[in-house]
C-alpha cells in the first residue's frame, strides 16, 4: 500500500539523505523506523505524504505515484505528526488550530471531531489559549490532535515521546492501537526503543540513508554490528533476554513467567 520502488533522495544543500530504499508497508500495520540522528528517518516518512518528492526512483501510495498527486490530496490520506511542533502550529487558539485542518478537508462533524480531540489529548481547558504558550509536550498532543481530528487513513508519528509524561505515553499506546483496531496504518519514528518494545511493531532500522535491517523487533535488533552502526540502545528486556539465550519476552509479566521456571 506505501511502496518505495529505488528511492534517493538529495536535499537543496547536497546532502544525500535516502539512498536506493525499496520498502513495502502493508494497510493496517504497525511499523518503527529507528537509527541515530541524521540517519533519514524525517526524510523517508515527508515522502509519504508528498512533502518531499524522490530524486530518482518512486514512492507510491495506494498504488498512486506521489509525484503526481498533490500535497493537500496526500495529506487528506496521511497525517504526519512532525517532530517539532512549532512548526506545525500557527493558529490563535487550541480550537482554532484543530479546526484548520477540518475546514481545510471540509469534514462535516467538525465540532464532534473538536470535542473528541479535546477531551482525548486533555486539552479542553486550553481550548482558548494561543498554542504558543503550551508547554513542549503539550504543543506535541495538541499536534496529535489536530491530524487525528480528521482521521487519515496513514498516521506518521515523528518522535511521538519526547516531552511526554508516562501518563500521556500510555495514552499514545491506547491512541495507537485504537487506530490499528479501526483498520489504520501506523507508523512511528523513534528513538525510544523501550516504548516501541511493548508494542513489538515491524522495524526498519536506518543508517546514513540506507536501511540496514528489517523484522520484527526483536530480530531487527540482534545483531550487534547493526546496534553498533545505528548507535542504539537495545530495550532492557531484549538485552536480557540476549544474555541468557532466550526467547525475548514482549513485557515484564512475560519475561517473570520465563524466569520463573
Ligand atoms: N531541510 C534540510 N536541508 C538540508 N539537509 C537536511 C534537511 N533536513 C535534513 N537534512 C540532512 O539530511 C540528513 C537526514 O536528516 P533527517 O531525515 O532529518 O534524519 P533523522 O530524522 O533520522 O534524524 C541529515 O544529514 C540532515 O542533516
Ligand atoms: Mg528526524
Amino acid at each position: 500500500m506505501i511502496e518505495f520502488d529505488d528511492v534517493s533522495f538529495r536535499h537543496q544543500n547536497g546532502v544525500m539523505a535516502l539512498r536506493e530504499i525499496n520498502l513495502k508497508i502493508a494497510t493496517n500495520t504497525l511499523t518503527a523506523i529507528v537509527g541515530e540522528n541524521g540517519a533519514g528517518k524525517t526524510t523517508l516518512v515527508r515522502h509519504i505524504n508528498g512533502l518531499l518528492k524522490p530524486y530518482q526512483g518512486k514512492v507510491l501510495v495506494f498504488g498512486e505515484d506521489t509525484k503526481k498527486q498533490s500535497v493537500a490530496k496526500l495529506s487528506r490520506k496521511v497525517g504526519i505528526v512532525f517532530q517539532n511542533p512549532d512548526h506545525q502550529l500557527f493558529s490563535d487558539t487550541v480550537e482554532n488550530e484543530i479546526l484548520f485542518g477540518l475546514r481545510n478537508f471540509g469534514i462535516e462533524e467538525k465540532h464532534d471531531r473538536l470535542e473528541w480531540a479535546l477531551e482525548f489529548f486533555d486539552l479542553s481547558r486550553y481550548r482558548n489559549v494561543s498554542p504558543m504558550l503550551l508547554s513542549g509536550g503539550e504543543k506535541k498532543r495538541l499536534c496529535f490532535a489536530c491530524v487525528l481530528a480528521w482521521d487519515p487513513d496513514v498516521l506518521i508519528l515523528d518522535e511521538p515521546t519526547v516531552g511526554q509524561d508516562y501518563k500521556h505515553k500510555e495514552k499514545i499506546v491506547s491512541m495507537i492501537n485504537n487506530l490499528l483496531q479501526k483498520g489504520k496504518t501506523v507508523i512511528i519514528v523513534s528513538h525510544d526503543l523501550e516504548f516501541l518494545w511493548p508494542q513489538q511493531p515491524r522495524t526498519l532500522v536506518m543508517s546514513q540513508g540506507k536501511i540496514i535491517a528489517d523484522g520484527n523487533i526483536a530480530e531487527a535488533l540482534s545483531d550487534d554490528s547493526v546496534i553498533k552502526q545505528a548507535n542504539l540502545v537495545r530495550p532492557q528486556l531484549l538485552a536480557l533476554a540476549i544474555a541468557l539465550g532466550l526467547k525475548p519476552p514482549s513485557n515484564v509479566k512475560e519475561a517473570a513467567k520465563v524466569l520463573a521456571r
